[in-house]
């Protein structure tokens, strides 16, 4: 079939938004009309041409909710009509990590996902037959794609489709990195360094979690109010004294959990340095820039502190992200302040636009 598809044809270019090809759905894929999708750094990331493991041409977006229209022979996860959020970390439910509850980290289609074709080393989108490939398994800056079946969360009906695409990747990370990664404990107290979509879901998964204070750190006033929304109870304006700001606030010992959410390594020892010593656990979400390094006194760590990472915080996606989704239809998470703009699948290069100028926190394409 032909589809409309918003195209990186050239590393540091506008994205070519277009008609391409979408080949039916194989064995264990699915083909999903895409509802809505989230701009995330990771597109603009690639795009700019700066990923080291990027490649183009490819159909950029991983941040897709939509409705499954048609299954490849022998799926048996999903069926047509059935609502669903696109998962670029899949959960095959086999796999060595996928039994492990230590991990997300799906082992089943890494390799042929990272270098951006289907399971089977092949791609479903092309143009004029040339193959076209597939963006972290997603591709969803278009009006459908399609996934094999592993990859997809089945989530409520209930949830509006243009909310639910947030749970894809930046807000469920954040959400994650509390609940999952740090499994933050009732009573803490919490820092969160970034107030962007994946700080602001950190300080939503810490109140969740029943963190007693909670601290959230970032240049912008407008953010930090936005993390008040989320249940910040205190907001202060980073800087080279923000560790010595939260040192003051607990007594001299720091925190018992900190968060880094801005993709500065300068940021991530600074959360590493507020944490508390004796136990303090430092959980870094943000992707740093190409060679960078974490500079760490081994002394923090000697004397308790612990650092940690994981991608899509150690979510298994799709077990926790229809979780995560009913928590926001109960009224548990409030995801309309997130969205600062809607934009057609058109103007996808406005909504990097917005998003390297900071204005607002998710342009959500309706597609
Ligand atoms: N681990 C994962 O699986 C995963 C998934 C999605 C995104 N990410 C990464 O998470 C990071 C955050 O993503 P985002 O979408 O929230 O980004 P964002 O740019 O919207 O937010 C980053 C925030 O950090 C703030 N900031 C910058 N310097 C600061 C400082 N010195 N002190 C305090 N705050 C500071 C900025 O003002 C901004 O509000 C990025 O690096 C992104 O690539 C990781
Ligand atoms: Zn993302
Ligand atoms: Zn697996």
């Amino acid at each position: 079939m032909k589809i409309r598809a918003a195209v990186l044809e050239e590393f540091a270019k506008p994205l070519v938004v277009q008609e391409v090809e979408l080949a039916d759905p194989g064995p264990g894929e699915v083909l999903v009309r895409l509802v809505a999708c989230g701009v995330c750094h990771t597109d603009m990331y690639t795009a700019s041409g700066v990923d080291p493991s990027g490649y183009a041409p490819t159909v950029l977006g991983h941040e897709g909710a939509g409705v499954v229209e048609r299954c490849g022979e022998g799926v048996s996860l999903v069926r047509e009509g059935d609502h669903v959020v696109t998962l670029f970390s899949p959960q095959c439910g086999e796999c060595v990590h996928c039994v492990s509850p230590q991990t997300n980290l799906c082992l089943a289609i890494r390799e042929q996902q990272n270098r951006g074709y289907l399971p089977d080393g092949t791609t479903r989108l092309s143009r004029e037959g040339e193959p076209l490939r597939h963006f972290m398994g997603t591709s969803t800056f278009a009006q459908y794609t399609v996934m094999p079946e592993i990859a997809l969360a089945r989530i409520d009906p209930e949830a509006p489709l243009d909310r639910a695409c947030l749970f894809a990747c930046g807000l469920s990370t954040g959400l994650g990195a509390a609940m999952k990664t740090a499994a933050v404990t009732a009573g803490s107290t919490c820092v969160v360094f970034g107030a962007g979509m994946v700080g602001l879901g950190a300080v939503a998964g810490c109140r969740l979690q029943g963190a007693e204070r909670i601290v959230c750190v970032d240049l912008a006033p407008e953010r930090l109010d936005l993390a008040r929304g989320q249940g910040a109870t205190d907001v202060m304006v980073g800087g080279a004294d923000a560790v010595q700001q939260v040192l003051d606030m607990t007594d001299g010992f720091g925190a018992d959990y900190t968060f880094e959410a801005t993709g500065s390594v300068a940021v991530m020892r600074q959360a590493l340095e507020a944490a508390r010593m004796g136990w303090g656990l430092c959980t870094v979400c943000g992707v740093a820039g190409r060679g960078e390094t974490l500079d760490v006194v081994p002394r923090l760590l000697i004397t308790g502190r612990r650092i940690c990472g994981s991608s899509f915080c150690g979510l298994k996606g799709r077990d926790d992200v229809p979780a995560l989704v009913r928590r926001y239809l109960d009224g548990d998470i409030d995801v309309d302040p997130f969205i600062s703009h809607r934009i057609a699948l058109d103007d996808v290069n406005r909504g990097f636009e917005l998003m390297a100028a900071q204005d607002g926190i998710r342009s959500v394409i309706e597609l």
